[in-house]
């Protein structure tokens, strides 16, 4: 089981900041808390953030999954869950989730096969596809197999849904139950969610509101980050000192936002004047204030209320859409 205090460093090295944020995600994954909600704006560091918690937690003895929701245009209801799902089936070869289908009841393995297809032995069954009773099986199903799963590793088991702001009520349902579940068993359930900046979807604002208003519940704010800390991701990427007015820019432009590796090191400077990796910012300042460009223009824009996908899109733009 996780300890509630012991908080090891891992993770990849030019992670800045958040130690404070850190303490209380792993006190609230050691501790009483069942499902604790990350929020923040696009591309202030949430998807970072929980993948040094999750490195943390790891350290510490947990079982972390993660599953991600996605700007679809339909719903395929559940994607994260299997996703999480899918994630466990690659621990261990696979033996993890093999020990902890052979432990939990039986029906647990057919539910799960819903999700995971490849677990399916047979063909489908006629009552696979529809009603409540089905879609309350299958949740069972889930939060059985993550209690087997703390039950055979010894530890606890957190499962991490990032961007819920883009998540099907479904899996919304999923996560309220196993937040219940969790209650007894080692169980833990992490959200991240885009901050209140741009109006969340009806179904999400009325889960986040209803879980706001339970118990067991932790909620992470996550804020700009300060100078100090930006300067030290900047110096860390740069892998060197950086001229202080250089850093005072970055700081400036970005609003306090962490930036991305790719904005940083892929500017958008015409062809000619650069290639491959770019100046780093102790070298050029023109490269660096092309890149802090991006990364402040694309946080201006989120904040001028842009379309839906513009308006999700932080510093990290180009990698694809910021949570
Ligand atoms: N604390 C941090 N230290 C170093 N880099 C960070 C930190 N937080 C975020 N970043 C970097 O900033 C970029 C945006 O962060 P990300 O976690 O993707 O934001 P979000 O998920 O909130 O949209 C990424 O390239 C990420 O690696
Ligand atoms: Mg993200």
């Amino acid at each position: 089981m996780l300890r509630p205090g012991l908080v090891p460093r891992a993770g990849p090295a030019g992670f800045v900041g958040r130690e404070g944020e850190l303490s209380r995600l792993l006190g609230a994954l050691g501790g009483d808390a069942r499902l604790v909600l990350v929020v923040g704006d696009a591309g202030v560091g949430k998807t970072r953030f929980v993948t040094e918690g999750m490195a943390r937690a790891e350290a510490a003895g947990m079982v972390m999954v993660r599953g991600e929701c996605l700007p679809l245009t339909g719903t395929l209801p559940m994607l994260p869950v299997a996703d999480a799902l899918g994630e466990l089936g690659r621990r261990s070869g696979g033996d993890l989730l093999a020990a902890a289908l052979d432990a939990a009841p039986r029906y647990v393995r057919d539910e799960v096969a819903r999700l995971l297809p490849g677990l399916r032995s047979g063909v489908a069954r006629a009552d696979d596809q529809a009603g409540e009773w089905s879609r309350e099986r299958l949740f069972a199903g889930v939060a059985e197999l993550l209690a087997a799963t703390a039950a055979r590793s010894g530890s606890a088991v957190g499962m991490v849904v990032e961007d819920i702001h883009w998540a099907d009520s479904a899996t919304l349902d999923c996560l309220t139950f196993l937040a219940r579940a969790g209650r007894r068993s080692e169980v833990r359930v992490v959200v991240t969610c885009r901050g209140d900046e741009a109006p969340l979807a009806a179904h999400v604002a009325g889960w986040m509101a209803q879980v706001r208003a339970g118990s067991g519940v932790a909620e992470i704010r996550l804020g700009a980050l300060s100078r100090a800390e930006v300067a030290g991701q900047v110096t860390a990427l740069a892998g060197g000192p950086v001229p202080p007015r250089v850093i005072d820019e970055l700081y400036a432009r970005a609003e306090g936002n962490p930036f991305s590796p790719n904005s940083w090191w892929r500017p958008r400077w015409p062809a000619g004047r650069g290639h491959g990796r770019a100046a780093g910012p102790g070298r050029a300042a023109g490269p660096a204030g092309r890149a802090a460009d991006g990364a402040g223009g694309a946080v201006r824009r989120r904040r001028a209320g842009g379309a839906d996908g513009a308006g999700r899109r932080g510093p990290a733009a180009d990698r694809g859409p910021a949570g």
